[in-house]
């Protein structure tokens, strides 16, 4: 007796459609798991004869093969275990129902619930993108897949209750979009608290606004920290492809909130610095999304920049260019995205007061290179903008008042986003920064004293090709948040200000 239904298996961030077939043949009682199942796989087989017996269904004594096609690409997850007991009923005669137009996805406990799983958005964009008709899913995935359209979804808490559905006895209500509502908006920490350093407010409103990267550097406790906290705060809303893009990397790691169904707010990573290179840029057996992934559409932020393993920082060199990172094991290739404003802060020195007018600054001049030599050139040339973060005043810090409310920024980041929306409507590009060469030509027109600006600019500060488009893009962004259509002479020479510390530390 055979029987053949559908589920959906991950790679990377792509789902593919898996056919569970289950054959029984008289013989010796085995239960054998074939088309190259992970471990996780394997061991469904425990799982399913439990959750059948305590759902009160008979086992089938007879020799039980499950065939997960294609048999070519690795199965991993517990996902199968709903699929393979709804097979075995099925070629046991003990359920009769079509199932050609349905998807199973579930990981089972022994008592029969159904338990929650990685990777169901993806799962569910391809399971409409395929023609199915229904999804099954466990429960506690309704709400990420709520926001999928073109599907009925059927969220299920135990394997009793989809039993009854399937025969027809008792009905389960489709999920629907409303009924997960999206929940408010955090309470974010306000730049209203940050007295001064108003180029550091500025620059960062600019990141914000072009999605540009960023290195403060600065004396300890002059707010370089307190800053980054409150980026946040300002950054433009996420639009719902962009919310989806996002959720996905959340979803496949397993690290979707219970009950969100999507991530609405642009990720804020701050990875501490002990963290590994995979945990930065992603890895593991069947590799896994790292930071660098988590904070995609949104904001990476590394603080002590040099305290981080060099190799690890250094291995985002060309992920942040491409906005994109292949991690490659034996079990294949994945690609996942990583647009990311990556935004940095550190010390010049060891004691932190290199540069400083005020303080004296006790590392020897070999201590002070070898700790800004921890941050490379080439990572150097990948960061926008290089501010200066100086000791604040005793004016500012006792003065009564604090400075411009994140509300009021964010209406001008927003207001900039716009413009690059409609400026790169149908290209695949998202803001100023992520520009490839024939959009900065295209968009990026400088006024003759611009031009002449730039040239002198470029002559003396022997820049790099990179950091000239760098620069350019940044006026792009500057010129966005006055409105302007052309780049102008305040705009690149704000641009270029921003390029010209590292002189200051690193040469
Ligand atoms: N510009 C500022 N306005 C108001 N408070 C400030 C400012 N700068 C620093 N502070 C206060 O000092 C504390 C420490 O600042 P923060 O942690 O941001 O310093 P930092 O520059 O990151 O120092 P470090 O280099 O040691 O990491 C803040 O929590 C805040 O209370
Ligand atoms: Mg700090």
């Amino acid at each position: 007796m055979f029987s053949k239904l559908y589920s959906a298996g991950m790679f990377g961030l792509d789902a593919f459609t898996v056919a569970v077939e289950c054959d029984l043949t008289q013989g010796l009682p085995a239960f054998d798991i074939v088309g190259l199942p992970g471990a996780a796989v394997k061991e469904s087989k425990d799982r399913v004869r439990s959750a059948l017996k305590n759902s009160g269904f008979e086992y089938p004594v007879s020799r039980i093969t499950i065939n997960l096609a294609p048999a070519d690409i690795r199965k991993e997850g517990p996902i199968y275990d709903l699929p393979v007991l709804i097979s075995l009923l099925k070629a046991s005669r003990q359920l009769d129902a079509e199932l050609s137009d349905a998807v199973f996805i579930g990981e089972l406990s022994l008592n029969g619930a159904v338990r929650p799983v990685r990777g169901i958005l993806s799962m569910a964009l391809h399971a409409v993108k395929s023609g199915f008709k229904r999804f099954y899913i466990p429960y506690g995935n309704a709400a990420e897949a709520s926001v999928v359209k073109g599907l009925d979804i059927y969220a299920v808490r135990n394997v009793s209750e989809l039993l009854a559905h399937l025969k027809g006895e008792a009905d389960i209500a489709p999920v629907s979009g409303k009924d997960y509502p999206l929940p408010a908006p955090p309470e974010y920490l306000d730049f209203a608290d940050v007295r001064g350093q108003e180029t550091a407010k500025r620059a960062l409103e600019i990141a914000a606004a072009g999605g540009h990267n960023v290195l403060m550097i600065g004396p300890p406790g002059s707010g370089k920290s307190m800053l980054a906290k409150r980026l946040p705060s300002i950054l433009p809303e996420m639009s719902f492809d962009e919310a989806v893009e996002t959720t996905k990397i959340y979803s496949v790691a397993g690290l979707l909130p219970e009950g969100m169904p999507l991530i609405f707010e642009r990720p804020f990573r701050s990875p501490h610095h002990t963290i590994s290179p995979a945990g930065l840029s992603g890895g593991g057996s069947m590799p896994r999304p790292g930071e660098i992934s988590l904070a995609h559409n949104g904001v990476l932020f590394l603080d002590e920049l040099p305290e981080f393993p060099k190799q690890a920082v250094e291995a985002l060199r060309q992920p942040l260019e491409d906005g994109k990172i292949r991690i490659s094991r034996a079990s294949g290739s994945v690609l996942y995205p990583c647009s990311v404003s990556f935004v940095a802060a550190m010390n010049p020195c060891p004691c932190g007061f290199f540069g400083d007018p005020d303080h004296v600054c006790r590392c020897s001049r070999k201590s002070v290179q070898s700790y800004l030599g921890r941050v490379s050139g080439p990572l150097l040339d990948r960061l926008d903008m290089h501010i200066e973060v100086p000791a604040v005043k005793y004016d500012e810090l006792s003065s009564g008042s604090g400075g411009e409310a994140s509300k009021e920024i964010r209406k001008r980041v927003t207001a900039a986003r716009a413009l690059q929306s409609e400026r790169f409507a149908g290209t695949g590009c998202r803001c100023n920064a992520a520009m490839s060469s024939e959009l900065t030509e295209k968009h990026c027109r400088l006024t003759a004293d611009a031009e002449k600006f730039m040239r002198s600019a470029f002559e003396s500060l022997s820049l790099s090709a990179r950091a000239y488009g760098r620069i350019i893009k940044v006026a792009r962004t500057i010129a966005d948040l006055a409105a302007s259509e052309t780049i102008e002479l305040v705009h690149i020479s704000e641009a270029v200000r921003y390029r010209s510390l590292d002189r200051k530390y690193w040469q």
